[in-house]
């Protein structure tokens, strides 16, 4: 049998594929702009067929058919990173929630929460026989090797990228052709705060640098400010369109990396059509699973490693809260401490969290004599590095816990600057 003879044995609708589905399986899915819609509709439609079907994923960018209340003790959700879409059903404890590193998640899954399903967005084959897993390798490059039941919807619009990304049909069981647009994150307009923060994290980035940029509005800040830099290199968990000028203008061109030299490296993409594009038949992008990609000990592969996150909270010490706000679950750990790792691992490298010094209309500082109750600590005092906000940035490595909350009151918002440092004062004597 020919690929195209195997291909036209294995293409099903998608109500005949989500018959492979059995009650009680644990299904993971692809996230973001890799999901499987189409797949997704034909489950939601037919709720009624199943029982106990578990789904597992990281985030979903519209709605999440599987905390709705029709499908209760049919379909259940479990994710490992809260967004507008879960985060109530988290809170509220209709969806699950599992926190581990991202590099850590293909392993979870696979020995850990087991599914028996896997389910993701593909491009149409090319001449050879290949797909391409295109927006998204992280954490479902993996499930291939694993699961009993592959099932791929083949979409056009999904854009054909390289490296790991890059699978042949015989690795599927099932296919469902289904065009239609990916889902989109939009990058909001940038406000004079971020642009501030971009300039400051740009001080601490060098020409041949390579960048990891994470989640939030502050990496497309960044990316405005790097315009006169040269050579920077990126491997990155993720990007959205931030990078998009940027490399195209040269300024990122992977020229110094140590580790895949003259190629962007990453995890999934996630932006618009804008970035889509770009990357669609782009062979100097090249995804790797997020097993690779995220690995601290790969990460520091690359000399001059910068790693810039953000963050909702920064206690005196260093105490770095990125995930939750109190007890709610405002979104995940993903590679954050995977890139602050193996940035302060690679030689030359550094990691930067950088975050406005004010949440909620400046009437909350972001760095706190004492983090609000029921937080978690993301980032912990020990791997903290760089911390950055408008009014400048505070080295924290190395320094003793005086220095530290001293650096940190120095680039805190000027209406917050009194009570802290009567905090720190009164801290710091009573323990004399
Ligand atoms: N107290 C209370 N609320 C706070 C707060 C604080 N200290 N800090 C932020 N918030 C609120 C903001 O007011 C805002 O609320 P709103 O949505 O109601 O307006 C919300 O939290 C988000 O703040 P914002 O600064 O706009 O977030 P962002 O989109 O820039 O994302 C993180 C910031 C920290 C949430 C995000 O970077 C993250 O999830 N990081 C952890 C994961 C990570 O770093 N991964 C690495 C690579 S992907």
């Amino acid at each position: 049998m020919n690929w195209q003879e195997e291909y036209k044995s294995k293409l099903m609708t998608a109500n005949e594929a989500v018959k492979l589905i059995k009650d009680g399986d644990k299904i993971v899915t692809s996230f973001g702009c890799g999901e499987p819609r189409g797949i997704e509709r034909a489950m939601f439609e037919n709720y009624a067929d199943f029982k106990d079907v578990e789904i597992i994923n990281m985030l979903l960018l519209g709605d999440t058919p599987w905390i709705k209340d029709e499908v209760r003790g049919h379909f259940s959700y479990h994710s490992f990173f809260a967004s507008h879409s879960n985060r109530k059903a988290i809170s509220g404890g209709i969806a699950d929630f599992t926190t581990c590193h991202f590099y850590e998640i293909p392993s979870v899954l696979k020995n850990v929460i087991k599914p028996r399903v896997t389910v993701m967005s593909v491009c149409p084959p090319d001449e050879d026989g290949y797909v391409s897993l295109g927006t998204n390798a992280d954490y479902i490059e993996s499930t291939l090797s694993y699961c009993e039941v592959k099932i791929a919807q083949v979409n056009k619009f999904v854009p054909r990228t390289f490296g790991k990304a890059r699978k042949h049909i015989s690795a599927f069981d099932c296919f469902v052709e289904c065009d239609e647009p990916l889902p989109e994150v939009p990058s909001p307009a940038l406000t004079d705060v971020e642009r501030q923060i971009g300039a400051n994290c740009a001080s601490l980035i060098h020409d041949g640098d390579c960048l990891q940029l994470g989640i939030g509005g502050i990496p497309n800040a960044i990316c405005e400010q790097l315009k006169n830099k040269k050579d920077l290199g990126l491997h990155s968990e993720m990007v959205g369109d931030g990078v998009v000028d940027l490399i195209e203008s040269g300024v990122i061109n992977n020229s110094k990396k140590t580790l895949h030299p003259g190629k962007t490296v990453l995890g999934f993409a996630f932006g618009t059509r804008r970035l889509f594009d770009f990357i669609d038949n782009n062979p100097d992008i090249e995804m790797y699973p997020i097993e690779y990609v995220n690995h601290p000990m790969i990460i520091a592969l690359n000399n001059n490693m910068v790693s810039v996150n953000s963050c909702i909270q920064v206690d005196l010490m260093g105490q770095v809260v990125s995930d939750t706000i109190g007890i709610d679950q405002f979104s995940g750990v993903g590679g954050q401490v995977d890139f602050v790792r193996g940035a302060t691992m690679s030689r030359g490298g550094r990691s930067i969290i950088a975050m406005p010094s004010t949440a909620r209309g400046n009437t909350i500082s972001k760095i706190v004599t004492k983090i609000t109750d029921h937080s978690a600590v993301t980032t912990t005092r020990n791997d903290v590095n760089y911390i950055v906000t408008e009014y400048g940035i505070a080295q924290l490595k190395g320094k003793t816990m005086k220095d530290r909350a001293r650096e940190l009151i120095k680039i805190a918002h000027p209406n917050f600057r009194e009570e802290l440092t009567e905090a720190f004062e009164r801290r710091f004597s009573e323990k004399l």
